[in-house]
């Protein structure tokens, strides 16, 4: 599954959408912070503000010192939740480990909470309520709509439970109808439970810990993983051995990623074009 294809197509209709609503006097602003100096980050975040910048989009991006304190990084979510024309809030996780993530989270505006994050947004994506849903398990979703891949009544495997992925995947596949497996560390049997997945995906940040002999023939494999090892990004996902056996499989990078990036742009102009009113 060619993530940066469909990506490519996704944010293409994106751009059309930011030109109109810009025009109409309503420029669709994406603020993000980044607290620290994780590499990592710093080049997802690198990323968004790309992302931003091709489709027409405005992004402020705050940098902030990975010392500091809790009360100040409220303060600047509160300050960008009182701003009008900021639409979408994103804070880049993971934070140093002095901050209270979860207390950070419940500050964000729902409303522009573009990451689907808040407990409001998490609450809603349970009980199938509209709202904004978590980027990767969207992009996920959009790539195997994209392919015709069948969901209902599919024997669907998450690995991985992060509120970030992992929990709000197995959600929306089971609003899809597949029968859903959530698998994580201490799952015993973890390759019996993967051979049976008609969908498999992968978050668990170990570097090609699923290997063929654990994927079931003809499979959808969506690996979310993005690990470096001697210099290289490679996926959770043991690509080599996985792609002889899966029927559709996603490559690191080019995959998954590129997909959460044009999920985040359409999250923010849907927050933008609700705010105008659109
Ligand atoms: N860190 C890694 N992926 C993400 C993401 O999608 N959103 C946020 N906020 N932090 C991340």
């Amino acid at each position: 599954m060619d993530g940066k294809a469909v990506a490519a197509q996704v944010t293409e209709a994106l751009k059309a959408r930011a030109a109109s609503l810009a025009a109409a006097g309503t420029h669709p602003h994406l603020a993000v912070i980044l607290v620290g100096d994780d590499p990592a980050s710093h080049i997802y975040v690198r990323n968004k503000e790309k992302g931003c910048q091709d489709v027409g989009m405005r992004s402020t991006v705050m940098r902030l010192p990975a010392d500091t304190d809790q009360a100040t990084l409220e303060y600047r979510v509160r300050a960008l939740n009182d701003d009008a024309s900021v639409h979408g809030i994103l804070v880049q996780l993971p934070l140093p480990a002095h901050l209270d993530e979860q207390a950070v989270l419940a500050l964000l505006h729902p409303d522009k909470d573009v990451d689907g994050l808040h407990v409001a947004n998490a609450g809603r994506l349970l009980a199938g309520i509209p709202g904004p849903r978590p980027c990767t398990p969207q992009g996920c979703m959009a790539l195997l709509d994209y392919y015709g891949i069948p969901i209902a009544g599919k024997e669907a495997v998450v690995i991985g439970r992060s509120n970030l992925v992992g929990k709000p995947m197995a959600a929306l596949l089971m609003h899809a109808n597949a029968t859903v497996t959530l698998c994580h560390s201490r799952t015993q049997d973890l390759a019996a439970h993967a051979r049976r997945a008609d969908i498999l995906v992968v978050a668990v940040g170990k570097p090609r810990w699923i290997t063929g002999d654990m994927v079931k023939p003809g499979a959808a494999v969506l690996d979310v993983g993005i690990n470096r090892v001697d210099g290289k990004v490679v996926g959770d996902v043991d690509f080599e051995s996985a792609a002889r056996v899966a029927g559709y499989i996603t490559p690191v990078p080019g995959g998954v990623g590129k997909m959460t990036i044009a999920m985040l742009l359409r999250n923010t102009l849907d927050a933008a074009e609700r705010a105008a009113g659109a």
